[in-house]
């Protein structure tokens, strides 16, 4: 009966502390999960028709659970009084003023959700930190709750990392590879941990949820990510010396995936990676390595984020040289703005690097996505601005709700996201609308380029050179 949770808070209502929770009331019908955000726009969008994120499979759990046991609340005070458990599950992006500018995780709303916490508990607390923080971070929170502490209240923390990917958040969440605990090495702290554990166990086979010391779980969240994002940019730098000798990416990532020491998931080669962590986490462990004096650790991280931006602007400049070094006033088609398919997320998109890089040139864009908003993808390539100004901008830019559309006279077609509708569109009929000679080029390599040299297109694409 110790080990019963009954009340989950979780503070951050994202792409993350959404599904987390979803799947967490789905599973443990004897827990309330209440997930509350500071932002009322976010909270009405869960509780609206239209889920703020897209994520497959997302809706059916929303609607099975909403308001039975899963409740999405603006009453941030209520929630984190009534609640045993509290996920910190806000957002940690990379610093852009001050200490650490451009590299440093900006831990402002995790200490503004740790500081809330303790003005407003009455009641003993399980504070776990979901967002993906620098090492020993849970130290500033323990700091800031036991400095405003009331007397005879209690606080353990506990850091449970997320390793869901967008798009298949749902599917990683409910056959997770493994689930991280990291807490204190304390009696308390191992209660703490077998409290958090038994919600896990509803429906994670015990084994497969792994405990740590605090700062072990911490940094393993960082170096999952750099090891991942390093097996995309080393595949990506093979892509450069494919395309300089004949080599075919492909084939190499093939050969070398099946030696099951290696194995083959994240070896697709591509105009680069994006999304919000990949890029921000591997510059926070940079940033922590020159802290402890290990430049040389630092070094070998950066050059993860190097490789990455130096593909995509390889990629741009092949575009704008493949067309005769002038797009100027060429209207270019753009497949997919999304950084990865199955989500609307642009955060950090290889697409924003293309698209501003052909407008500084003078293109004028026809941008198609399933599941972008088309003012989200001009916020993104208005803020900041290139050195074009918003207005001239908006003007270059055209947003389209069909793929057929958006190549209507054209120079140019240029896949960004690797969404699977492309690969079954009707192309002898986009190369009868286009300009010619019609070029495309695909930065994910999902189309078949053979047949659409056929048809008449000039195909140029990552890693292989035609
Ligand atoms: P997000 O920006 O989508 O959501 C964060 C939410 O927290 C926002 O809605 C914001 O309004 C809210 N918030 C911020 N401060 C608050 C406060 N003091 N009180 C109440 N609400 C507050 O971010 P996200 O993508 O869900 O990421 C959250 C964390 O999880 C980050 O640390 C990220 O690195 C990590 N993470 C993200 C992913 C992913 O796929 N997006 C995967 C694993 C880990
Ligand atoms: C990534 C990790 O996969 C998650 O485990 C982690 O929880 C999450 O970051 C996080 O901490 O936020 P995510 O960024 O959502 O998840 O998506 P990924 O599938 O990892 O893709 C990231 C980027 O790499 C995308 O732009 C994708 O297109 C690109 N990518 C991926 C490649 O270019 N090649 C590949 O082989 C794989």
């Amino acid at each position: 009966d110790t080990l019963t949770v009954m009340k989950v808070c979780c503070i951050g209502a994202g792409y993350v502390g959404g599904p987390t929770c979803a799947v967490m009331a789905l599973k443990c019908p004897d827990i309330q999960v209440t997930v509350v955000d500071r932002s009322s726009e976010r909270i009405a969008q869960w509780n609206s028709e239209k889920l703020p994120i897209y994520e497959p499979g997302l809706d059916d759990v929303v609607k099975k659970c909403r308001n039975v046991n899963l409740f999405f609340s603006t009453d941030i005070e209520t929630a984190i009084k009534e609640a045993d458990l509290i996920f910190i599950s806000v957002n940690t992006p990379t610093k852009n003023f001050g200490n650490g500018k451009g590299r440093a995780a900006d831990l402002k709303y995790v200490e503004s959700a740790a500081r809330m916490i303790a003005e407003i508990a009455q009641s003993n607390k399980i504070v776990v930190e979901k967002s993906t923080v620098p090492v020993r971070a849970a130290e500033s929170i323990m700091h800031i709750l036991h400095a405003n502490q009331r007397p005879g209240i209690r606080y353990d923390i506990l850091s449970n990392p997320e390793f869901l990917a967008e798009g298949t958040a749902i599917e990683d969440l409910v056959h997770a590879d493994r689930v991280l605990i990291g807490g204190e090495e304390t009696p308390e702290g191992h209660k703490a941990v077998e409290k958090l554990s038994w919600i896990y166990e509803h429906w994670i086979p015990k084994k497969n949820i792994l405990t740590t010391n605090t700062w072990s779980s911490e940094l393993s969240k960082l170096a999952a990510n750099a090891f991942l994002a390093q097996r995309i940019s080393s595949i990506n730098s093979l892509s450069a010396v494919c395309e300089a000798t004949g080599a075919d990416v492909s084939e190499v990532a093939r050969a070398v995936g099946l030696d099951s020491r290696i194995g083959a998931k994240f070896l697709q080669a591509s105009v680069g990676f994006g999304g919000s962590c990949f890029q921000k986490d591997i510059l926070n462990l940079v940033y922590i390595c020159e802290g402890l004096n290990l430049p040389e650790v630092a070094a070998y991280w950066q050059q993860v984020i190097d490789m990455n931006e130096y593909q995509k602007s390889r990629f741009s400049q092949k575009i704008i040289e493949s067309l005769f070094n002038t797009v100027s006033d060429k209207r270019i088609s753009i497949f997919g703005f999304a950084f990865k398919k199955n989500t609307g997320d642009t955060r950090e998109t290889p697409a924003i690097t293309v698209c501003k890089t052909l407008l500084e040139e003078g293109a004028k864009l026809d941008i198609y996505d399933p599941k972008v908003e088309p003012e989200q993808i001009i916020d993104d390539l208005t803020h900041p601005c290139v050195t074009e100004s918003p207005e001239n901008v908006k003007k270059a830019v055209q947003i389209h709700s069909d793929p057929y559309s958006a190549v209507r006279g054209t120079h140019a077609i240029v896949l960004c996201t690797e969404w699977d509708e492309f690969v079954t569109l009707d192309y002898k009929r986009i190369y009868q609308s286009m300009m010619k000679p019609a070029y495309i080029f695909d930065g994910r390599k999902i189309l078949d380029h053979e047949n659409l040299q056929q048809i008449g297109f000039h195909v140029q694409t990552i890693g292989k050179r035609y």
